[in-house]
């Protein structure tokens, strides 16, 4: 495969038939060595890794697993709204390109008619008050059909079982770097770019206003009416009690209150 996608993010794209995890991999790398925008992609990965320890199943070939690694100038505090990025991409991506209706599911997953098609999982490192490196892991379920997910079956889809068809997952993967570079860089460029991002995050959330249950790492739940995120990339739960509560992404999750019909 030629790489040739944006001006920073997929200039240069490292190929691997197996690893472990696309994250992983960059972290065994002198990190600091690594260009902005560099891309591990894997055909297939072991040890897939969801947030909070759950696990990413990709049927090797079928999927797209891959990581970006970006060195933004921003600081450490800024980095939660800054995780934001590749989610809206690619959720937009979904929309214009292939006339899918996806939407966010917070903090950082794709869902289309309640099934998910897409998750990322950030992860980062800081020196000082700076950010040093973000990783972001991207795994896309492209041309799994439906026996593909297994134990998945009933809350996995695929771009090939929605549009019917197989689709070439390079040009995928290529066209998707381009607007993802496309986007680093107009955030990069923004003054006001933690606005854009809080703007264009809750514009695509697909539970924006709907009731809505946060369980901790302990099962604990309260429900509320889901509010966005704000300029601190926390989410904003309005609570029976009209309290705003903010929850921050690390340990906690999101239940829709919604009934799956098939
Ligand atoms: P939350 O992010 O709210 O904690 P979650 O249960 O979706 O929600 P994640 O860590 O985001 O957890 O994602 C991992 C989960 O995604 C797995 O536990 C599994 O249920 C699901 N999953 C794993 N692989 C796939 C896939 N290829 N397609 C769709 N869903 C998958
Ligand atoms: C989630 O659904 O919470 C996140 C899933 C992220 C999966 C991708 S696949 C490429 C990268 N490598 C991993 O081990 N995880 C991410």
């Amino acid at each position: 495969m030629k790489s040739d996608p944006g001006q920073i993010i997929g200039h240069n794209i490292i190929y691997l038939e197996s690893v472990t995890s696309t994250n992983d991999y960059f972290k065994t790398l002198d990190t600091e060595k690594i260009d902005d925008g560099t891309v591990v992609i894997a055909e297939n990965q072991t040890h897939g890794r969801g947030r909070n320890g759950k696990k990413w199943i990709s049927s090797t070939g079928k999927g797209l697993t891959f990581s970006v690694l970006l060195r933004p100038k921003i600081f450490s505090s800024q980095t939660l709204i800054f995780s934001y990025i590749p989610v809206i991409t690619l959720t937009r991506f979904f929309i214009r390109h292939l006339n899918i209706s996806a939407g966010i599911k917070w903090p950082n997953d794709i869902y289309v008619n309640h099934k998910k098609i897409a998750g990322i999982l950030y992860e980062s490192a800081s020196y000082k008050n700076s950010l040093k490196y973000f990783i972001t892991g991207i795994g896309i379920n492209i041309n799994q059909n439906i026996d593909d997910f297994n134990d998945l079956k009933s809350s996995a889809t695929s771009v090939a079982i929605l549009l019917k068809k197989s689709v070439d997952k390079e040009l995928f993967l290529f066209k998707f770097l381009k607007e993802f570079d496309n986007d680093y860089r107009r955030f990069n460029n923004s003054a006001d770019w933690e606005d854009d991002v809080v703007n264009d995050w809750n514009s695509l959330c697909q539970h924006m206003n709907s009731r809505v249950q946060i369980m901790d790492e302990k099962n604990i739940k309260f429900f509320g009416i889901f509010k966005g995120i704000n300029r601190n990339g926390a989410a904003l739960i309005k609570t029976d009690r009209n309290i705003i509560k903010t929850v921050n992404i690390d340990h906690f999750s999101l239940r829709e209150n919604y009934v799956i019909s098939d």
